[in-house]
């Protein structure tokens, strides 16, 4: 068993709602996920209603259309890939599945916590890297391999940061890497990536390397609320993830969601036209408020604030604006911030100017 008192839970906000209705406010802007701001596709939305009166029918467990779906959009085969309830999900089953007792996990320090969770519940040990110049470092990471190595995780773009590594880092950081390592490319914000050196991870699935790819419908698809991602790699490795994971894991409502939201370019279209607009009007105004910023291939900003971080923190709620504090990732001076619509960017710009004239 894993020393559970070791784990520290991951922290769930307060329902909107009930934020609301403690401080008074009509209304509240989240900043604080990384979720998409315009919301689902309609087609998205259509299905579900389609789909809703079958409910009482157990989901398709093998994901067959969404699958023939993704396969058709990726060029792969269907034994390539996994779904999951959520990209998390997939990550659950990976450390369930081959991190045994002892053995090591490599991940960026800091970066999407999960790995860390995950990791400890399957009693192996976390080898945090720290970034560098808040990217991950890959040599450094290469340098930390031990033969107990099992696992390692590649947040890319990276959470919270929003940094990438290129192709040729990736390239060359894989050459040498012994076969029984996986290494995991977690791509939950790649539709974001601007960087034409980001790599194609899928181009990179070979015979040489354990490569698994996680992707998610929760981020610029809009769908964070019904649990869809799915991960990409070898059968063999498939195989293995299928004999841990629950048969009915991915429910009806979150299947037929994201088969019409593949269908929908306009809404993907749309989503990363906003979230590039929007981080050059963030930008700006950050950069006249004189604030560091970490400049993000993500839909979300690091933005360093000082010593002050947690006091503007709470502030911004007090305002009906909740972004992400970031002590649970060491870096105490930072917030980091979704991006939103224009109004609600708007607010929180507001906000921020306010809080810091009166402190
Ligand atoms: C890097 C990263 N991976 C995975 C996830 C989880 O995504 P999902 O909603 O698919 O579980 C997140 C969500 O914030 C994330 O930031």
């Amino acid at each position: 068993m894993p020393d559970i008192m070791k784990i520290k839970s991951y922290q769930p906000g307060k329902p909107i709602e009930e934020v609301k209705r403690e401080l008074g406010l009509k209304t509240i802007v989240k900043l604080a996920s990384n979720e998409n701001p315009l919301g689902p596709s309609n087609k998205a939305i259509e299905a579900i209603k389609k789909c809703a009166s079958e409910i009482n029918i157990y989901p398709d467990g093998g994901g067959y259309y969404l699958k023939k779906a993704l396969t058709e959009k990726l060029g792969l085969g269907e034994e390539e890939i996994i779904l999951g309830n959520g990209s998390d999900e997939i990550v659950s089953l990976i450390s369930r599945v081959f991190l045994q007792k002892g053995e090591e996990a490599i991940m960026g320090d800091p970066s999407f916590l999960m790995y860390k969770i995950d990791t400890q519940l399957s009693q192996a040990r976390i080898i945090p890297i720290p970034l560098n110049n808040f990217r991950l470092n890959l040599p450094a990471m290469t340098k930390a391999i031990t033969s107990k190595t099992k696992l390692i995780f590649i947040s890319n773009p990276n959470n919270p940061t929003g940094t990438i590594v290129e192709e040729k880092e990736v390239k060359s950081f894989l050459k040498d890497l012994p076969f029984r390592i996986i290494v995991i490319f977690d791509e939950a914000y790649f539709e974001y990536v601007e960087d034409e050196n980001y790599p194609q991870t899928i181009n990179l699935l070979n015979e040489k390397n354990n490569i698994i790819i996680l992707r998610t419908f929760s981020k610029i698809y809009g769908l964070a609320g019904l649990r869809i991602g799915y991960g990409i790699t070898r059968p063999q490795i498939i195989e293995m993830l299928n004999r841990a994971r629950p048969p009915f894991n991915v429910n009806s409502l979150a299947q037929a969601a994201a088969l019409a939201s593949l269908k929908d370019k306009y809404q993907i279209e749309r989503s990363k036209k906003l979230i590039k607009e929007e981080k050059e009007y963030l930008y700006s105004n950050l950069h006249k408020m004189k604030l560091p910023y970490i400049p993000t291939q993500a839909n979300f900003i690091l933005i360093k604030l000082g010593t002050k971080a947690s006091y503007v923190e709470k502030r911004l709620l007090q305002d009906g604006i909740i972004i992400r504090g970031m002590k649970a990732y060491n870096l105490t001076q930072y917030i980091r911030l979704t991006i939103g619509t224009r109004e609600q960017n708007e607010r929180f710009i507001r906000a921020l100017h306010k809080i810091f004239l009166s402190i």
